[in-house]
């Protein structure tokens, strides 16, 4: 352990706890650096969250490390000279975070001892955008001056380039006061954010991590025609100083007074009567999340009443009636015990870091992907390290970044196995990203279990009961060396697995049976052909109707077909190409399986991830003909029109849009360009697959 501990062994103090205190406070004071004074901290907030939490947490354990390690006072760090500096005339604060349910109500108690209330105290909510500070000072209603945050009493003078922001007015609308500082956020929307970092990424520029990132990023440009360039919002939610004018006496008519002076106002904001209603709202919101223009990190609350904010005051880091409620974090800070190897249907060989165990978004997760071997080395993910882990969504939690500073002199990397790690064949790279493979086939037990997995899977051949630890069973015993053996098995066979009794057996014999029926894309999908998923699965037996017309399609018939593209034509065609594979499905037709054509012209409207939506598109698409993308969202469920009304859920807009854009941007419909339609595909119709 490095460091230069004195010994503190009658402390009861562990030379590590005081080394990794010690680390994380470092750590904390480079990041409060570069979030107040630079524009891109390389760690979300959740990350910091996390940080601050251990440290915290291991102050609470050895009380000794306050004074050795303290906390970084995190108000700010000094403004970068690049900019003149100004002073706030009322300090701009920070809040104080809560992360779940009785944080909350604990807060809410405190404001109604100091207020001496019993009665519910009502709030305002708000979300909490996640984007910079900015404060507006107008005099006589004309703008004067913005500030960046800054330290909280000292601000980067970033007039220049706010001028140039089209949703910050430069004069307010009449009576506007002789002088008022509007607080509010600058932020980007997602869909402004990926149009950005597209074309950043087009001319060869580095691309943004978040939005965040590229608000601030963009805000702070010396040359204001930069900021003029990138699509940044703006939104009031507060004031500082006000003089010659009358002080709203609640949030809610300081708001609307917001609004009459003609400034964006901070969406949602709500009136909530009690906890109660507040719970409720930021419940909601967070359902809500991923579907808002805007990213957000939780809620923020204030105490309606202006006179009463005025008898709670403030501490010098953040006002005592106010408080961001923050959502559970997509990013979490854990450490790697091992590197482990899982073998997949295919071979690939992925590495998964098992970790300390670490909530996140609302789970308990111990494992996190690292994809493959490239990927560790890029990282630079070492046994000991302390990792960035995400999860987002439904997908598998993975590893975003390793924080280096934090790394203890014993890491130790991991190095790509020669060996398959389960059946001992060689390992050799293959496919256009040469990760590793191992080349047992079905003789790996691994690679033969997830193979069956897959096969009996819901979306496949559905055989309910047959779990992997009994696949394993069948595996390892020699009795199933290939999915058709599975329908050699008598209910006898089944009976002599471990904790397996008559009446299960039977279960499973009849389960096996009732699965010989099926539907020619169940089928499909079930063979695990490479690059099939449900969705390809379905346009092959749409198009076929039949396996003697699908096994002698040549690549061109496939390749026709709307959504099947050259990549996936030639994986049909090799698959049916190998004599091992046509066995197999010779086998299973000999064994009793029927694969039922779709009916005519059928459609999965109605049904699937994106049943109920109605989606619109307008200009090109680079990577999709329209007939194609009409045809991913039905085969999700959902339907496609032609106009933009109210009752359209979401426009797709490729190059060169037409009105509906304007359309849909009026009626605040969500829009996705072709990047986000894809990524929405790509969620959906895995999240199908995998089902
Ligand atoms: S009120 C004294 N309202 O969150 C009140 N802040 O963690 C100060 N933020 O510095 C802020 N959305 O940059 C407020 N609806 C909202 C907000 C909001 C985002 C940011 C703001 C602030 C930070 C505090």
């Amino acid at each position: 352990m490095g460091g230069d501990a004195p010994p503190l062994a009658e402390e009861g103090l562990p030379p590590e706890a005081l080394d990794r205190a010690r680390a994380v406070a470092a750590e904390l004071a480079v990041l409060d650096r570069r979030y107040h004074g630079e524009d891109a901290p390389e760690v979300s907030d959740d990350v910091y969250d996390a940080l601050r939490r251990e440290l915290e947490e291991l102050h609470r354990r050895h009380p000794v490390l306050a004074r050795l390690a303290p906390l970084p006072n995190a108000v700010g760090a000094p403004p970068r000279r690049a900019f003149r500096t100004a002073r706030h005339r009322l300090p701009m604060r920070s809040l104080d975070d809560v992360f779940d349910p009785a944080a909350f109500r604990a807060f809410d108690q405190r404001v109604r001892q100091r207020l001496g209330r019993a009665d519910p105290v009502p709030y305002i909510a708000e979300p909490k955008l996640d984007g910079l500070a900015l404060s507006l000072t107008y005099e006589e209603g004309t703008l004067a001056r913005a500030l960046t945050r800054g330290d909280g009493t000292t601000g980067e003078d970033v007039t220049a380039n706010v001028r140039r922001l089209p949703t910050v007015p430069g004069r307010l609308h009449a009576p506007a006061p002789r002088l008022v500082e509007v607080r509010g956020e600058v932020y980007i929307t997602r869909w402004d954010f990926e149009r950005l970092n597209a074309s950043m990424r087009e001319r060869g520029e580095k691309t943004f991590a978040n939005p965040r990132n590229a608000a601030a990023g963009s805000l702070r440009q010396l040359d204001p025609s930069v900021t003029a360039s990138r699509p940044l919002s703006f939104c009031a939610y507060a004031l500082g100083a006000l003089e010659g004018g009358d002080d709203p006496a609640t949030e809610e008519t300081l708001l609307a007074l917001l609004g009459r002076w003609g400034l964006p106002v901070v969406p949602e904001a709500t009136r909530l009567g009690d906890v109660g209603e507040a719970l409720a709202y930021h419940e909601d919101l967070g359902r809500r999340r991923e579907g808002l223009p805007y990213e957000i990190d939780g809620a923020v609350f204030k105490v309606d009443d202006r006179e009463a904010q005025r008898r709670l005051g403030e501490t010098s880091h953040a006002p005592r009636w106010a408080v961001a409620y923050k959502f559970p974090a997509h990013e979490q800070t854990s450490r790697v015990r091992a590197i482990d190897v899982q073998v997949g249907r295919s071979g690939a060989l992925t590495p998964v870091a098992r970790l300390d165990p670490v909530e996140l978004a609302g789970a308990i997760v111990r494992k996190a992907t690292l994809h493959n071997f490239d990927e560790v080395a890029r990282k630079d993910v070492r046994v000991g390290d302390t990792v960035v882990v995400r999860r987002a969504g439904d997908v598998i939690p993975e590893i975003v970044a390793v924080l280096p500073s934090l790394r203890p002199p014993e890491a130790r990397a991991v190095v790509p196995p020669e060996r398959c790690p389960v059946c001992g064949a060689p390992v050799r790279p293959r496919g256009e990203t040469r990760g590793l493979y191992c080349t047992g086939g079905w003789h790996c037990p691994a690679q033969l279990r997830e193979t069956l997995r897959h096969f009996v899977s819901r979306s496949a051949l559905d055989v309910d009961g047959l779990g992997p630890r009994l696949l394993d069973q069948l595996v390892r015993s020699g009795r199933v060396r290939t999915p058709a053996d599975l329908y050699r098995l008598g209910a006898g066979d089944l009976a002599e697995l471990e904790r397996v009794g008559p009446v299960l057996a039977e279960k499973l014999h009849a389960a096996l049976d009732r699965s010989r029926r099926t539907t020619l894309e169940r089928l499909l999908y079930a063979l695990g052909i490479p690059e099939v998923g449900t969705v390809t699965a379905r346009l092959l037996a749409r198009r076929f109707r039949g396996l003697d017309a699908l096994t002698a399609a040549g690549v061109e018939d496939l390749a026709a077909i709307p959504g099947i593209g050259p990549v996936v034509a030639a994986a049909v065609r090799d698959f049916w190409a190998d004599p091992g594979n046509r066995a197999v499905l010779e086998e299973l037709l000999a064994r009793g399986i029927v694969a039922e054509p779709p009916p005519e012209e059928a459609t999965a409207e109605g049904k699937g991830p994106l049943a109920g939506r109605r989606f619109v598109f307008t200009g090109r698409l680079a990577t999709f003909g329209r007939e194609e993308a009409a045809a991913r969202v039905r085969d999700l469920g959902g339907t496609v029109g032609e106009r933009v009304g109210r009752e359209t859920d979401c426009v797709v807009a490729g190059a060169d849009p037409g009105t509906k854009l304007d359309e849909a941007r009026r009626l605040g419909i969500a829009v996705l360009d072709e990047e986000g339609f894809r990524s929405l595909l790509r969620s959906h119709e895995q999240r199908v697959g995998n089902d």
